[in-house]
Order: C-alpha cells, then sequence, then structure tokens
C-alpha cells in the first residue's frame, strides 16, 4: 500500500495548510477528511436532519455524491467549495461527527484516497482509525489563543468582520466536544510526533514535517 503521513489536530491550528503543502512538495494526494464531515453537516442542513439522529445522519452520508476536483469540493455535483467553510457549518459539522454511524459511513471514502505514489491526510483521527499503519503520525497544535488569532486574522482579510473573544469562546467549545466524544476522539495517537506551532511559521511547520518524513 502506498505510504500515508496523517496529520491531526485541533480547529484552526493550521494542519490544513501545512498537510497541503506538505503534499504538494512529495507530489503525493491530500485528503482534508474535515472537508467530508462538513458535507455531511451541509446535507443534512439542506434534508433538515436533525444533527442528534445518528441513524439517519448515517444513511444520508452513505449515499451522498461527493467529488473533490481540481480544488472544487462538490456535493451531489453542486460546487460547494465556499459554503461548506462557514462557521456554523463547522459548528454542525462537530455535532455531526460524535456518531458511529457518520463516522463509519465516512471510511471507505477516506481509504479511497490512498493511491500512488501516497498520501497526506489531514484530520482528527487520521493516525488512530482511519490510517493507524501511516509511515508518520504528527499531531500538530497550537495554544488555544494562537489558533484564536489566526482564524481572527484569516476572517478580517476575507473583510468579515468578528469579535476575536466569539473566536476563542468557539474553538473552546469545539475543542471539548471533539476531545471528550466517546468515538475517535481528538488524541494523540500512539507513536505520533507533537508538532507546537504557536512560535512557529508555515514554512518552519512544513519543513519540520518534511524533515520528520525523510529521517
Ligand atoms: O477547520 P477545522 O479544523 O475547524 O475543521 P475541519 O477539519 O474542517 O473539521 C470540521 C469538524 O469535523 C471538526 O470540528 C471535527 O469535529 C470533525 N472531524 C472529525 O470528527 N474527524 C475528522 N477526521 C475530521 C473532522
Amino acid at each position: 500500500l502506498p505510504p500515508v503521513i496523517a496529520i491531526d489536530g485541533p480547529t484552526a491550528s493550521g494542519k490544513g495548510t501545512v498537510a497541503s503543502l506538505v503534499a504538494e512538495k512529495l507530489g503525493f494526494h491530500y485528503l482534508d477528511s474535515g472537508a467530508l464531515y462538513r458535507l455531511v453537516a451541509l446535507g443534512s442542513q439542506k434534508a433538515s436532519i436533525d444533527p442528534k439522529n445518528g441513524p439517519e445522519l448515517g444513511i444520508l452520508a452513505t449515499n451522498l455524491v461527493i467529488s473533490f476536483k481540481n480544488g472544487q469540493i462538490l456535493l451531489n455535483s453542486e460546487d460547494v467549495t465556499e459554503v461548506i467553510r462557514t462557521e456554523s457549518i463547522g459548528l454542525r459539522a462537530s455535532a455531526i461527527a460524535v456518531h458511529p454511524e457518520v463516522r463509519q459511513a465516512l471510511v471507505g471514502v477516506q481509504h479511497s484516497f490512498r493511491t500512488i505514489p501516497g498520501l497526506v491526510a489531514d484530520g482528527r483521527d487520521m493516525a488512530s482509525v482511519i490510517f493507524p499503519d501511516a509511515v508518520l503520525k504528527v499531531f500538530l497544535t497550537a495554544t488555544a489563543e494562537a489558533r484564536a488569532e489566526r482564524r481572527y486574522k484569516q476572517l478580517i482579510a476575507k473583510g468579515i468582520s468578528v469579535k476575536l473573544a466569539d473566536l476563542l469562546h468557539d474553538l473552546q467549545e469545539r475543542d471539548a466536544r471533539d476531545s471528550s466524544r466517546g468515538t475517535a476522539p481528538l488524541l494523540v495517537a500512539e507513536g505520533a510526533k507533537v508538532l507546537e506551532t504557536s512560535e512557529l511559521s508555515i514554512d518552519q511547520a512544513v519543513k519540520t514535517v518534511l524533515d520528520w518524513y525523510q529521517s
């Protein structure tokens, strides 16, 4: 099987940016597993399914037609690349992600990204559940304050007005839910290397992961 680099971590840790750059440098495929949970969140909102209804959400997740093409994300052939990135879809994604039925429905699609020459997979349970045989496991993190600040700058740059204190609060709520859920909680997997990025630039973080992979 082609090699996998698993990069897990909390919200706004920068793992998406770092993981996609590492994939680009190595010429590997990239899996943004969070996007899959966001797609289920969006699909369930459109279908008016209660975020607490695990069995129905599982059926929905099984039947979603998802495709990733040239940087675009399609849901039932509609371009939802931007729509799934809102904070409200992020919160709904973390709510629906607690259900084992949803997580199980997404296993096959995640495995299908593992093709030649290799894969960089970003998420919460890449190292622990989806790719336990990953050749490199990284837990990428930063303090809640540093993460809130990063997200704040991103949103302000997009012209979206937000309060830093509100972002910090949402982020801590999401951390608590992701860490305490019974199924696939966010944790440092066995054998994972912790990369604390509060004081690192993106380039430094990417370089560290590449050095670990090549050593
Ligand atoms: O951008 P951010 O890190 O906040 O979120 P994301 O990676 O797009 O994931 C959205 C939500 O999906 C997270 O808050 C998690 O609850 C959930 N998720 C998960 O449970 N397992 C994964 N492998 C990836 C995401």
